[in-house]
């Protein structure tokens, strides 16, 4: 079934709650009425919307707001055998945080360190998101799609997804919008792959003294991430406003000397070598730097606990006070420190 609405409010579609309506707004919840939608005739532009976690809007949207409902879990195939992947046939309308306790439930490996991620799993296998030293691209077996051109449904290995840090070919601007993922199938595994390198995130599991199990960890992840960041539905915020930078060896040795020179000869500037040789630097460090943490401006401000999210702290909070904000951060960053921050969340 299509469902149809015109002038939709959009406040509760978007979990950094900008008060923005669609002019119009069409829900289906099928894979088959997708066929019957007439791409060609919607009002321009289009919009597909998962879970609303990475979006900001800055206006009214001014055409067509589309968002699946199709929501199955569905394993295809388990052999049994401990060793062979189990493929798990999952909708785009199915919220990503409901697969990961479906799957911790059943007892299967791959996405405990993903737990408690705002959003939907259509737009995870777009976005590629990550955490926690996974990206769902590492358990992504296929994805569905629906190609709104060719009007034919069409299906992309993990390797045809062009996956790079919160990245992938449906991003690209060639054919953003094109494709509209229905389904995506995971390769999950029953042998034990606790993934726990991040961070403190093996002392924390090793202190909470369960045994290692999805769910356990899971348990873990949610803890952590409620410790950090924002519940959408206290304060709204689309998680991490900014990507982490990647920076060259001699940027990085000059800005971990000037930092070095500020905090004294055993300050550690945080940063992960990357293995082409560039460093990736947490962009919430430098904006703690730049005296930002917890700092408010206007309805807006940069989050206590995780600088590198720009919450909605009023509720009331305008787009053009976060625009202005995340204007404020970046030019502080680039001053101090010479890095463009760019950001993760989509401005419409
Ligand atoms: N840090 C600070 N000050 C702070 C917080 C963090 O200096 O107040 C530094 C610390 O050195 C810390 C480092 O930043 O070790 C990294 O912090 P954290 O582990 O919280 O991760 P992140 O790099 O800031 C990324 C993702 C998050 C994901 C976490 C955990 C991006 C843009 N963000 O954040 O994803 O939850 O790792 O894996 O890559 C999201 O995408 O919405 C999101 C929340």
């Amino acid at each position: 079934m299509i469902k149809t609405s015109y002038y939709q409010d959009l406040t509760k579609m978007n979990t950094f709650g900008m008060k923005v309506k669609a002019r119009c707004f069409m829900e289906y919840d099928s894979v088959a009425d997708l066929v019957d939608i007439e791409f060609e005739e919607l009002a321009r532009p289009v919009l597909h919307i998962g879970g609303g976690s990475n979006l900001l809007f800055t206006d009214d949207f001014k055409g067509t707001v589309l968002h699946s409902r199709i929501d199955f879990i569905e394993i295809l195939e388990d052999c049994q055998q401990i060793s062979s992947p189990v493929l798990v046939s999952v909708g785009a309308g199915v919220v990503f945080d409901d697969f990961c306790a479906w799957a911790a439930k059943e007892g299967l490996w791959g996405v405990e360190n993903l737990s408690y991620i705002p959003g939907e799993v259509g737009a995870s296998a777009v976005q590629n998101i990550g955490a926690y030293g996974v990206e769902v691209k590492d358990v992504i077996h296929t994805v569905y799609c629906y190609d709104t051109v060719e009007e034919e449904f069409v299906k992309f290995d993990v390797s045809e997804c062009g996956y790079g840090y919160r990245d992938s070919i449906f991003k690209s601007p060639e054919i953003k919008g094109r494709y509209i993922v229905t389904h995506v199938v995971f390769a999950l595994s029953r042998v034990p792959m606790p993934k726990l390198e991040y961070g403190h995130l093996k002392d924390a599991v090793e202190s909470s003294g369960n045994e290692l199990t999805p769910s356990n960890i899971r348990n873990v992840i949610i803890r952590i991430r409620k410790e950090k960041l924002p519940e959408p539905s206290v304060m709204g915020s689309a998680g991490s406003f900014f990507k982490n930078p990647v920076i060259s060896q001699e940027h990085f040795a000059r800005i971990e000397a000037a930092a070095k020179a500020e905090h004294g000869a055993d300050y550690k500037v945080p940063h992960y070598d990357l293995p082409d040789g560039t460093v990736k630097v947490p962009a919430a460090w430098m904006i703690e730097q730049c005296g930002w943490k917890g700092r408010r401006s206007g309805g807006a401000a940069v989050y206590e606990k995780q600088p590198l999210v720009i919450v909605n702290y009023t509720g009331e909070a305008y787009p053009e006070e976060i625009i202005g904000l995340e204007k404020r951060v970046t030019s502080s960053v680039k001053e101090k420190f010479g890095v463009d921050l760019h950001p993760e969340v989509e401005h419409i």
